[in-house]
């Protein structure tokens, strides 16, 4: 399956993200996280919308199922091409979180976020009491989401081919962590490069940092499109 690389919209105002999108003449996919929705709404889905843009809205819900699936219908009346949910609320709240995106929306993905790239096998041992590998807990939580019929997962480019042979390669395995070899690592620990992460079964990359942060966004943009599309 080959889709756009989607670029991580880090950004904390509507005239910055304009700014950067000014630049580009194509249609892009970009990722609206907390950060950036919280402060703009979704006034600023709609303009990138009218400029051509797929988004994938990543407000990884998690509450009881009711109030998800009442956010989901909300959301749903944005038609963005992705949101997701945490796989950690339970098969009922997935499943009701998908209920409500359908009831206004037949295309848009839902996926779930399994384990947080930033919880370390320690913290899963000592904070959330769960007495397996990291692997372990994303597969368990990736069938969960499986179960509930949604799209696929958020994970770690390390981690999608056990769950592409447990869950098939049409189960989403959308993967942050994307590094191309010249870049700074920032944050991201256990990283690959596009070309490592499609090897390994990513269905879509999300890179951020290495695009909106360099000195010519285009440029760098199009590099990791190459080597993610080959
Ligand atoms: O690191 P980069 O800027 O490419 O991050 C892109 C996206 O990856 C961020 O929007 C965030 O959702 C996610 N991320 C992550 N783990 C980190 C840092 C960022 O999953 N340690």
């Amino acid at each position: 399956m080959d889709t756009l690389p989607i670029i991580a919209l880090d950004f904390d105002s509507t005239e910055k993200v304009e700014s950067f999108l000014d630049q580009f003449d194509e249609p892009l996919f970009v990722k609206v996280g907390m950060e950036l929705f919280y402060q703009t709404g979704p006034e600023l889905i709609k303009k990138i919308q009218q400029r051509g843009h797929q988004i994938f809205l990543d407000l990884k819900l998690h509450d009881i199922p009711n109030t998800v699936n009442k956010a989901m219908e909300g959301l749903a009346k944005l038609n963005v091409d992705m949101v997701n949910v945490h796989a950690a609320g339970g098969v009922k709240m997935m499943e009701q979180a998908l209920a409500g995106i359908r009831k206004y929306n037949p295309e848009t993905k839902i996926i779930a976020v399994t384990q947080l790239t930033s919880t370390t096998e320690e913290m899963l041992h000592n904070e959330q009491n769960i007495q397996s590998t990291i692997e372990e807990a994303v597969l368990h939580y990736a069938k969960l989401a499986q179960q509930a019929n949604l799209d696929g997962v958020v994970c770690s480019p390390l981690e999608t081919n056990i769950l592409t042979e447990a869950l098939g390669e049409s189960f989403l395995k959308v993967t942050p962590g994307i590094r191309p070899k010249d870049a700074a690592q920032n944050d991201q620990k256990r990283i690959t490069t596009p070309e490592e992460a499609k090897q390994l079964g990513s269905t879509h990359i999300v890179v951020g940092r290495p695009i909106t942060q360099s000195d010519d966004p285009v440029a760098s943009y199009q590099k990791i499109k190459e080597s993610w599309l080959g």
